[in-house]
């Protein structure tokens, strides 16, 4: 059976969901069952045990998540459900420009997660729109380590 990753996205011009669909095609391409969500609605019950979740997402304001993104950060800071059995990578989109909140949209959701007891799969992936480079490719690059990290803890959880 292939392995399954949802792709939660937390956008509000886009660019997140274009780097998701980088983010998909790289998963499928090495066999993986990759599914593009948008956070819009979601709350922490999307959260399935022994499943394997792709945080992308950019931040706003005073480093806050995007508005599709507030319902489902809110909800897991609430109901605090038990994700220790699931696995997790982050890809946060931001801006050097706002250096004293860079990529916090990210970071709030990779902090919840880990109180959670949710696991890790690698670092977070942090992109400056200030540096010339595009989201996707760095996401591109990002998703090949991180899938290869994630089957190896696949196989070593068994
Ligand atoms: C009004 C505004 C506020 C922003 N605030 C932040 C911020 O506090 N921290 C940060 O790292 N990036 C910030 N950004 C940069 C965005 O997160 C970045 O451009 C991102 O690529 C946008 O992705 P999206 O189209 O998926 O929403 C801000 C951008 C705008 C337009």
């Amino acid at each position: 059976m292939s392995e399954q990753v949802k792709i939660l996205v937390g956008t509000m011009t886009g660019t997140a969901e274009l780097v998701a669909s980088e983010i998909a095609e790289v998963l499928e391409d090495r066999g993986a069952d990759a599914e593009i969500v948008l956070m819009d609605d979601l709350s922490a019950d999307v959260f399935e045990p022994a499943s394997a979740y792709i945080v992308c997402t950019s931040t706003y304001g005073q480093g806050d998540v995007p508005d599709n993104a507030r319902i489902l950060l809110e909800s897991l800071k609430s109901d605090r459900p038990d994700l220790s059995a699931i696995r997790y990578g982050v890809f946060a989109l931001g801006d050097m420009t706002y250096a004293q909140t860079f990529c916090f949209g990210g970071r709030q959701f990779d902090e919840i997660l880990q109180e959670l007891g949710a696991r890790r799969i690698g670092e977070p992936e942090e992109h400056d729109a200030s540096s010339g480079s595009l989201p996707e490719d760095e996401a591109a690059t990002w998703t090949e380590d991180w899938y290869e990290l994630y089957t190896a803890s696949a196989e070593a959880v068994g």
